[in-house]
């Protein structure tokens, strides 16, 4: 066998048994070795397998068929020299920075001075000098993420598996950490020969990682592999980190053409009329999305499919969100980067007084179904008109559950903005609320 091979894992299959007696399939065929030397990404959705996988290769668990080996000997419990790190970690409470790593050695049984000597280095190593004796309580969410780090580190083990350690923390500070971690990485001073990350984050994945392993769901297989040959460190600003991301992007959507389609059609300025059917998205998603969007690090422009991987989104999911916004003129989309508008800055500064009006009027200005609603209800002398009225002209149009679902879209909106008003009991618009 290879000596540069540390981890071999063969033809994994692993089940769970199901409340009704059957057998849940989570992983099936898996196989993947990790070399000497390499950061190996596994991405995937939720629930498609990564954490199980992480699992049988620290012998955590077992798997159904199939086998893990560790530099050339099959794992049968948790082998010395595989340490992992969490998304949160347990830390003690009662015990001091210095104390909850130290705990990592424990196992070893080694003499107490050379277990403080370690734990004093791995401390230093990552960042946290000078806070030894302080508390788990008194620690920022970055900062107690790093002693989970030291912890893991302490052991001085020879592959480190680390299962989404940053996706707990807000952008900014997982992003120190992790350029941190690669800077240690990169300059040989981190006590380990190989890391498995686990991630969500596809843009994480391209910055890390010298190779990612694509997961498919029900069952986790993996559906492809793809190698980043990018020099660290790596610009995500850089066109061929982009291109990766985009690549990994339409691999990893299940509706691959759907996608594809998505992002030729949010291209172009959809033909929106009156007759188009709108997707009800809530007016928290789309100023949450505007917010983000104007804040660091994207400063108002984002690949759609890092910003959904920063929001934990789906792409699909943000769909809906990205067009609804387009369509309203507060970004701008092409060749799947999203872009605020004027309007859209505008917003995003706003005070929520403001920001009701801006929707408002572009919401009266640029979907049609809603322009038109309000002219009805202006012309009209009572300033009223049954909801009736609009759902059959909708339905000359669409299916009677798409018209029902465009009029409830433009309502809730329609409110948020204070275009206009609708009252379910009588099933009647009017002109209530706006002056
Ligand atoms: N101990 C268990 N018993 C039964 N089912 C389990 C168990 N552990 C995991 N599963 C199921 O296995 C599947 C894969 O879970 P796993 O946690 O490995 O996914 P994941 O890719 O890590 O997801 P996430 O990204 O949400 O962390 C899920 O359907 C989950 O419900
Ligand atoms: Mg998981």
């Amino acid at each position: 066998m290879d000596n540069a091979v540390l981890l071999d894992v063969q033809g994994v299959r692993k089940t769970f048994p199901r409340p009704d007696g059957g057998e849940l399939l989570v992983l099936d065929d898996v196989n993947l070795r990790i070399a000497d030397g390499e950061i190996v990404g596994l991405l995937g959705r939720s629930g498609s397998g990564k954490s199980t996988l992480l699992r049988l290769i620290a012998g955590l668990s077992r798997p159904a068929g199939g086998r893990v080996s560790y530099l050339g000997t099959v794992v049968d419990g948790p082998p010395p020299g595989i340490a992992i790190v969490f998304q949160s970690f347990a830390l003690f409470p009662w015990l001091t920075v210095l104390e909850n790593v130290e705990i990592g050695l424990e196992a070893l049984g080694l003499p107490q001075p050379e277990t403080r000597r370690r734990a004093l280095e791995a401390i230093d190593l990552i960042g946290l000098d000078g806070f030894e004796s302080a508390y788990p309580r008194e620690l920022s969410g970055g900062m107690r993420q790093r002693v989970g780090f030291a912890r893991a580190l302490v052991v001085h083990p020879n592959i480190l598996l680390m299962d989404e350690p940053f996706s707990a923390l807000d952008v900014l500070t997982a992003e120190t950490v992790r350029t941190d971690f690669l800077d240690l990485w990169s300059d040989g001073k981190l006590p380990i020969k190989g890391v498995v990350l686990v991630t969500h984050n596809i843009e994480e994945a391209v910055q890390m990682c010298d190779r990612i392993l694509l997961f498919s769901t029900n069952p986790g297989r993996i559906i492809g592999e793809i190698a980043v040959d990018l020099p660290q460190p790596r610009d995500r600003l850089d066109p061929s980190f982009r291109a990766l991301v985009d690549r990994i992007y339409i691999a990893m959507t299940a509706r691959q053409e759907e996608a594809q389609r998505h992002l030729a059609r949010l291209d172009r300025l959809p033909g929106i009329g009156i007759d188009t059917i709108l997707s009800e998205v809530s007016t928290n998603l789309l100023s949450g999305l505007l917010e983000r969007l104007a804040g660091a690090p994207y400063n108002g422009s984002a690949d759609l499919p890092v910003i959904a991987s920063a929001l934990h989104m789906e792409v699909d999911d943000l769909f809906p969100v990205a067009e609804t916004l387009q369509m309203l003129r507060f970004v701008e989309i092409e060749g799947g980067d999203i872009k605020l508008t004027e309007a859209g800055t505008e917003f995003a500064d706003a005070e929520t007084d403001l920001r009701k009006q801006l929707f408002g009027r572009n919401l009266l200005l640029h979907v049609p179904l809603a322009g038109h609603i309000r002219r009805i209800l202006d012309e009209r002398t009572h300033h009223t008109a049954p909801k009736g009225r609009f759902l059959d002209e909708l339905e000359d149009h669409m299916t009677p559950d798409a018209a029902e679902q465009t009029l409830r879209a433009v309502t809730s909106w329609a409110r948020y903005g204070e275009a206009f008003a609708y009252d379910d009991q009588k099933q009647t618009f009017s002109l209530e609320n706006p002056a």
